[in-house]
Order: structure tokens, then sequence, then C-alpha cells
């Protein structure tokens, strides 16, 4: 490996391609450390630890990220996420070193230890937990699901669903590997976790205090909580890949709280999702004759007002769209006065309710640099469908 990186490399974030005998973490790993100094007056000079990091991939092809470089990098990586208009906390992130773990048994008691420190009684925490990484010859843990709590979804034989259809596959996946799922429409599947070497996930089921949820009622309808309508209290991300100066941490589940909308405007309401509108607007007794009563409009609305309710009631942590829109507003403010774009992607941005009313939806945003790292990256590879 070449020496010349030690000093000669100019001080930016994207250096420049690797040359051909370059090993291709020197890269990205160098703009990391370089950006940690940069950012984190108090780090001092970035010189040794470049020294140092170079050594240690030209030693084992790879290296380590210290405690605080690894909280560091989860945190940019938030500040990072175009399509989170939760950005404003991303200082306040909880990071849960667990690089050391990679057996499915240990992950997952993580997992449900994450939950627990996340739920916080009902005042949700974003935390990040970081299982070990890829490493050359040694790929990490995964977990196959794309959340840490998600409701089964069953297709019945005439097409219909018992449950939530965006599931149906990890739940297939879930019983064939022995689940013995019932046949409800809110129930949590098991944690699959894949661990390195192993041909098939484990699946386990999540303990009950893990998983807080909230049954859906309404301020003024008495009827609605008979809908039997319910939600958890934390969306946990787990099936992105956490990507820091090079190094990849396939199992890195990390949570914020709920916005309203996601429930009330989506995961309740999409035609290919729990789809209840039209019972909702029956028990309203709208008019559904046509659509220019805008009886989908009205119902969307009040089983909104039911969502933010429900989990105000239950002392559970969520915002509205219009708080956290003026939220990402004031990111965006702070950002700049640390003269730092924040890239964001419109159409995830604005909620899928009232949009006009927001003030999010009335600009345009600095544009998303796919090749930003820190990172949390979908899988795959491929953008993830539009509006999870
Ligand atoms: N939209 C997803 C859901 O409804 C959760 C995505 C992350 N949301 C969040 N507030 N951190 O489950």
């Amino acid at each position: 490996m070449a020496h010349h990186h030690d000093v000669q490399l100019p001080e930016q974030q994207q250096p420049a391609p690797a040359g051909p005998d370059e090993h291709p973490l020197v890269g990205p790993a160098v703009a990391f450390v370089r950006q940690y100094h940069q950012e984190l007056p108090g780090a001092g000079d970035a010189a040794p630890r470049v020294r140092e990091v170079l050594a240690e991939i030209e030693r084992t092809g790879s290296y380590r990220h210290t405690p605080q470089e690894l909280a560091f990098g989860a945190r940019v990586a938030w500040r990072n996420a175009a399509r989170c208009i939760g950005r404003l906390y991303w200082r306040s992130l909880v990071v849960r070193d667990l690089r050391h773990l990679s057996g499915a048994e240990e992950v997952a008691q993580e997992c449900f230890e994450h939950l627990r420190l996340a739920t916080n009684g009902g005042r949700i925490r974003p935390v990040v937990s970081v299982f070990a990484p890829d490493a050359p010859g040694s790929p990490g843990p995964r977990l196959e699901g794309p959340q840490l709590i998600r409701y089964a979804g069953h297709r019945q034989p005439d097409g219909s669903w018992i449950g939530d259809p965006a599931t149906g596959e990890i739940t297939a996946w879930a019983r064939e590997l022995g689940w013995k799922g019932g046949q409800e429409p809110f129930e949590v599947l098991p944690l699959l976790v894949t661990e390195p070497g192993a041909r098939q996930p484990r699946w386990f089921e999540l303990p009950e205090d893990t998983t807080l949820e909230v049954p859906i009622s309404h301020p003024e309808y008495g009827w609605f909580a008979e809908l039997g309508l319910r939600w958890y209290a934390v969306p946990a991300i787990s099936d992105m890949v956490l990507e820091i100066g090079g190094v990849r941490y396939p199992a890195a589940p990390f949570n914020g709280w709920y916005m309203g909308t996601e429930i009330g405007a989506r995961n309740l309401a999409d035609a290919d999702r729990y789809d209840q509108l039209g019972v909702v607007a029956e028990h309203l007794g709208l008019d559904t004759s046509s659509e220019r009563t805008l009886w989908r409009d009205r119902a969307l609305v009040e089983l909104n007002r039911a969502v933010l309710h429900s989990f105000q009631e239950a002392g559970v942590t969520m915002a509205d769209h219009h708080t956290e829109s003026d939220r990402f507003l004031r990111h965006i403010a702070q950002e700049a006065r640390l003269g730092r774009p924040t890239p964001a992607d419109w159409s995830w941005i604005v909620p899928p309710v009232s949009g006009g009313l927001t003030p999010v939806y009335h600009r345009y945003y600095d544009p998303v640099d796919p090749a930003a790292r820190p990172a949390f990256l979908p899988r795959q590879g491929l953008p993830a469908a539009a509006g999870d």
C-alpha cells in the first residue's frame, strides 16, 4: 500500500477513486476519519488516527471504529437520511455498541433489550443497536424482517387478507420455519435472525414486555374502539445496512417515534394495507356514492385524529405532522447555520395528508447525494418502496 495517504490527501470528504493497488476501504475510511476530526474539534488532529487506520487496513484488511467514531457515524447516518422528517434530534441518538455479537440468540436478546430501552415506558427514545460488521471472510448477522415489530399478514384462499398484507412474504417464511402464527389481524411476527454461516434464519417470539401497543379509540366516537384497531409504539427499521467509513454493519436496527400519519394515513388506510377507510366512513354515516362527497378524505381525518388521540391517552410519544414539519424546518435552519446542507426527498418529507397545510410542502430541498456517507442503506442496494 502507498504511504502518501498519511499527509497528502486533500481536505475533502470524497477522496479520489482508489488506485489499482489500493484497498477499497482506504478512501472511505480516510474520508470518515477526517470528517470526524473536522466536526468534533475536541478530537484533535486527524493525521495520527488516519495513519493508524491505514496500517490496520494493510495488516488485517479492515479496521475497527472507536466507540466514539461508531456513535458519531451512526448519528451522521441519521442526519444524512434524506427521507426522514424527524432529523432535528439526530444528536440525541442512543448508540448501543454490540459489535461483539453475531450469534442469533444473543442478537435476538439484544434486539428485545433495544425495544425495552426505546419504549422507555412510552417516552420513546431514538436508539440504534450496532451488531457485528461484515469483515473479510466473516459476514455479520442479519435481521430478515423490515422492522423489529411487525404484524403478520396471512393471505386467505379467497384472496383477502388477515393482518398486514405488507408482511405476506415474511409471514409465509416464518411459518415455513415452524412459527405457529394464528389468524389474528394484529399479531406480532417473530424476529428472524440469520447468524453468519447459517443457511436459514432462526425465529424468536417477541417477549410481551418488548411490544407496547396502543388500542385505537376516538375522542368523540365511542364506536371507534370497537373496530379493534391497534398499533405498536416503536417503529424500528431492521433491514437497512449502516455504512460508516466503508465498513458495513448489516444488522443495525434503529428507531425513532411515530408521526401519526404513518399509521393513520398509510398503515391503517392504504388500500393494500389495513384498508379501513370504508369501514370508518360507514360508521360515520358518510355518503359514499360519489368521490365528490370527499368521504375518503373525511374518514381519513377522523382516523388520524383517533391515532393521535389514542397515543396521547396511552402516554406514548407521537408527533403530529404539523409539529414535525415545523421541527424539520428548524433542523434545516440549524444545519445551515453550521454551514451544512440538508438533502431531503420532497416526496417522502411531505406528509400523506394535508400536505399543503404544512410548511415542508412549499419549498424545495438540497439535492440528495446517493454517495453521502455515513448512511443507512437499503440492503439490496435497491431503493425501498415509496412511503415506507
Ligand atoms: N412508516 C413506517 C411504519 O409505519 C416506519 C418508518 C420509520 N418511522 C419513524 N417514525 N421513525 O411502520
